[in-house]
């Protein structure tokens, strides 16, 4: 039997090339191998949205378009939405049981969201949990793989331990899940610091050729290139980094010619441009498809919900068994 792999994202909506860069491709080509299952985790986008939840249905419609346009394929992997399957918060209940608070609040993933949000003392009940929540996502499916960036490996050793509590406290149900991280790193915004859509420094999937080219232009490149010939360093440079990622073919080159002075930064940026379209067009084409036939995503999600309906429900009457909850 193939291994399980269980990925997810919360629905901000449309994807950055951060997202397709250091995770959706990497769902994409591990869907032969293993059995995906790609849960779309709104629940979770509650810990920092509860006020907005009147985005939910469209940031997942969005999210779930760019997903099926990088080449998901729903048949093989099912795609399904965490707040359908409340089997995700039943088991996030037990769980809930199984950590102590001292542990939730050591966790550095939530610590550090915390500090960014100045949430210190006003963090939610269940931001707290997020990590439980997300282990229940996980172990619902007995997944055996979560692919993940390094951010997340402090939340999946939560799921880690509490299926080892589990198995000791009442049966061997689950298996420990492991990390498979993605080589590609983060990539840098058009601000050169983290891509990222809180920072409104993303080029999305979705942008067209005039938005890239804009994103493009303005991007920040290494400020001691004032003048053409000036040597560069292209290891602190966005667009350095989208090369490497979107055209790795010609990296050498570029890089040669930025150090050595030759290449300049918007003769660069220029063919980077057309490089990056020549990439993206056919998702763009994907994309238009599914704008066009809506309740084609319905039924993908409704499908999906289906067959992920069908495991959680499986997977939790072995748990009450096991913990003599009839
Ligand atoms: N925490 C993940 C993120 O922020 C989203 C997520 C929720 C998830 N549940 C999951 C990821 C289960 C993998 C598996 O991106």
């Amino acid at each position: 039997m193939k291994k399980r792999i269980l990925s997810g994202m919360r629905p901000t909506g449309k994807l950055h090339l951060g997202h397709l860069a250091g995770a959706l491709e990497n769902w994409v080509k591990l869907q032969d191998e293993y059995s995906n299952f790609h849960l779309v985790a709104d629940w979770h986008a509650l810990t920092t949205a509860a006020d907005r939840t009147e985005e939910l249905a469209e940031n997942t419609r969005e999210m779930v378009i760019d997903w099926l346009s990088a080449g998901i394929d729903p048949q093989k992997s099912p795609i399904f939405v965490q707040s359908h399957i409340p089997e995700h918060a039943e088991l996030f209940l037990i769980f809930s049981m199984l950590i102590t608070v001292p542990r939730l609040e050591r966790n550095p993933a939530v610590k550090e969201q915390a500090q960014q949000l100045n949430l210190e003392d006003r963090m939610a009940y269940g931001h707290l949990g997020y990590p439980v929540l997300q282990a229940a996502d996980i172990l619902l499916y007995k997944g055996d793989l979560v692919p993940v960036g390094e951010d997340q490996v402090p939340h999946l050793e939560i799921s880690r331990e509490l299926a080892r509590r589990f198995n000791k406290l009442y049966k061997k149900i689950f298996p420990e899940p492991e990390a498979k991280l993605t080589d590609f790193g983060r990539l840098l915004g058009t601000d050169a610091r983290r891509m990222a859509k809180s920072l409104n420094n993303s080029i999305l999937i979705a942008d067209s050729t005039e938005v890239i080219t804009k994103k493009i232009k303005r991007c920040i490149t290494d400020p001691a290139r004032v003048h053409k010939n000036d040597p560069g360093h292209p290891e602190i440079c966005p667009i350095y980094y989208y090369h490497k990622k979107f055209h790795p073919a010609t990296l050498e080159d570029i890089k040669t010619g930025c150090i050595e002075g030759t290449l300049g930064c918007v003769e660069h940026k220029n063919d980077m441009t057309r490089k990056l379209i020549d990439y993206l067009e056919p998702m763009w084409e994907k994309r238009e498809y599914y704008e066009q036939h809506p309740a084609l995503i319905d039924e993908i999600i409704e499908d999906g919900d289906r067959r992920a309906r069908q495991i959680a429900g499986e997977t939790m009457a072995e748990v009450r068994e096991a913990m003599k909850l009839p």
